[in-house]
């Protein structure tokens, strides 16, 4: 190991024994210690799932990204590895940004964005962001090759390259900022040292985007997904309401050909809290996301506990009859669960009922019969702080967080989907709420953070009456 790696090991170790772990995920993973943002490298190699990410070990905050990594074999339980990549070439002397993984072979080859400045970092005249590769046999000690995709003039922000295979060739998309202008670019080799300029992939229209980070490209079903986090895109209304977005335009692209797309960009998941989200395929073929379940500039009140930032569940995605991506958690995670605790009440009138007490890992299931659900707002409730509920009203799905002392309020929400039944999968970790809608339709992140006593579930129903097919929960163990 090299002495940053070994430094970097060192003060994780202790750091780790400070955590507060009030809001630490149960069945989530999270870094050691210190900071963590975008999933990076997601891979299937010799008989693990790994997971790399944007890492900071020395503190809580965003600094000098090192690539943290985690393994598994099933996708739910993840074993902590040592630090990967650590900045300290001089190709990425000032960070290792985001990237992807590859199986060359026997070897595990990682590309990623080495980020440096050229003279004082104060500003983007002197930023430079590379593409490098580093490879390993044993998918654990990393040998560094370098730079092998130098800045193309002109450029400062080019990072966080993806990288896929198709046919003899290697390709690799990355993304960019062209004035104010986000793109994605492309690449191909054979190789997967020397690479060849392919050109502009996509580009933002107008109000599409200043700089188009984490880009990722995928067949789905009859279609390929260019998915992406934009950053710039105005809100409208009740969409991108988030500082950044991500999501993702549908289309169709052949090698040596033009990606051509219907321009319409559809977000990914409708929370508070999802960003850079970055997929793999399973030895079994499905194609899975796995997000970074924060936003920048969010305070991230863990931070006082000497972590900062999460995973999403990951996600199996699939491609609806109406061409829109669908999400829905790995079926793996089926296998946290203990027993079932059913709902003894089959409707709610005007009333709030207990259901569980001090939820720090569960499953809420929650069938609604929309079609005799007359309450103007019914759903569950998380102690104060957090409420999922059906609005008749302005007939939309909201998730409502409200821990003003951290100054985190505020609504999230889609429309009701059609149909008779609304069928909800809510996973709650310690500081985490996800909700999966119909089997896949649509999905909602955020991060929550109840205080001692909060974590009390209930569901409830105002002005009217609601009923359930099926509510109960499932409590998760890991
Ligand atoms: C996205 C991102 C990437 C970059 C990384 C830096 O969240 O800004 O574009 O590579 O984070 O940590």
């Amino acid at each position: 190991m090299t002495s940053l790696l070994e430094q970097a090991e060192r003060t994780l170790e202790k750091a780790q024994s400070d955590i507060n772990p009030r809001w630490y995920p149960r069945y989530h993973l999270a870094a050691r210690a210190g900071w963590m943002n975008d999933p990076n490298g997601l891979v299937w190699f010799d008989g693990w799932y790994h997971v790399f990410y944007q890492h900071h070990p020395y503190s809580s905050e965003w600094g000098p990204m090192h690539w943290g990594h985690a393994r598994s074999k099933d996708l739910v339980h993840w074993e902590h590895l040592t630090v990967a990549l650590a900045p300290e070439g001089p190709a990425d002397a000032d960070g290792c940004f985001s990237g992807s993984a590859v199986v060359d072979g026997d070897m595990l080859a990682l590309i990623y964005t080495g980020h440096k400045f050229h003279g004082s970092p104060d500003t983007d005249a002197n930023l430079y962001q590379v593409q490098c590769l580093a490879t390993s046999r044993d998918g654990i000690h990393f040998e560094r090759h370098g730079m092998v995709i130098d800045t193309p003039p002109g450029l400062h922000h080019f990072r966080d390259p993806k990288v896929w295979q198709e046919g003899e060739s290697w390709y690799m998309v990355v993304g960019s900022r062209v004035e104010d202008t986000g793109q994605v670019r492309l690449y191909s080799s054979s190789d997967l040292y020397k690479w060849q300029d392919e050109g502009i992939f996509a580009e933002a229209d107008e109000g599409m985007g200043y700089m188009w980070e984490c880009p990722d490209f995928f067949t789905l079903g009859e279609k390929r997904v260019l998915m992406f986090s934009p950053q710039g895109i105005a809100a409208e209304g009740y969409l991108h309401r988030n500082l950044f977005q991500s999501g993702y335009l549908l289309g169709e692209w052949q090698p040596g050909q033009q990606f051509t797309h219907d321009g319409h960009f559809i977000e990914l998941d409708h929370g508070h809290d999802f960003y850079a989200p970055q997929s793999f395929l399973t030895p079994d073929n499905r194609r899975i996301v796995i997000g970074w379940l924060d936003m920048w500039e969010s305070p991230m009140p863990e931070k006082q506990d000497g972590w900062a930032g999460m995973l999403s569940l990951p996600r199996e995605l699939s491609l609806g009859d109406d061409h829109r991506v669908k999400m829905k958690p790995v079926d793996e995670v089926t296998a946290l669960r203990g027993s079932y605790f059913p709902t003894p009440v089959r409707c709610l009138k005007n009333q709030k009922v207990f259901v569980a007490s001090n939820a720090e890992a569960v499953e809420v299931q929650l069938v609604w019969d929309l079609n005799t659900s007359t309450a103007e707002e019914f759903g569950m409730a998380l102690g104060d702080g957090l409420r999922i509920y059906i609005d008749n009203q302005t007939q939309r799905l909201v998730v409502e967080r409200r821990y003003p002392e951290y100054l985190l309020e505020g609504t999230r929400s889609i429309p009701l989907p059609a149909g008779e039944v609304l069928s909800l999968r809510i996973f709650i970790d310690r500081s985490s709420v996800e909700v999966f809608v119909n089997d896949g339709d649509a999905c909602l992140s955020t991060r929550i953070y109840p205080q001692l006593g909060q974590r009390d579930i209930s569901f409830f129903a105002n002005h009217g009456a609601a009923l359930f097919k099926d509510a109960g929960y499932w409590s998760l163990n890991k």
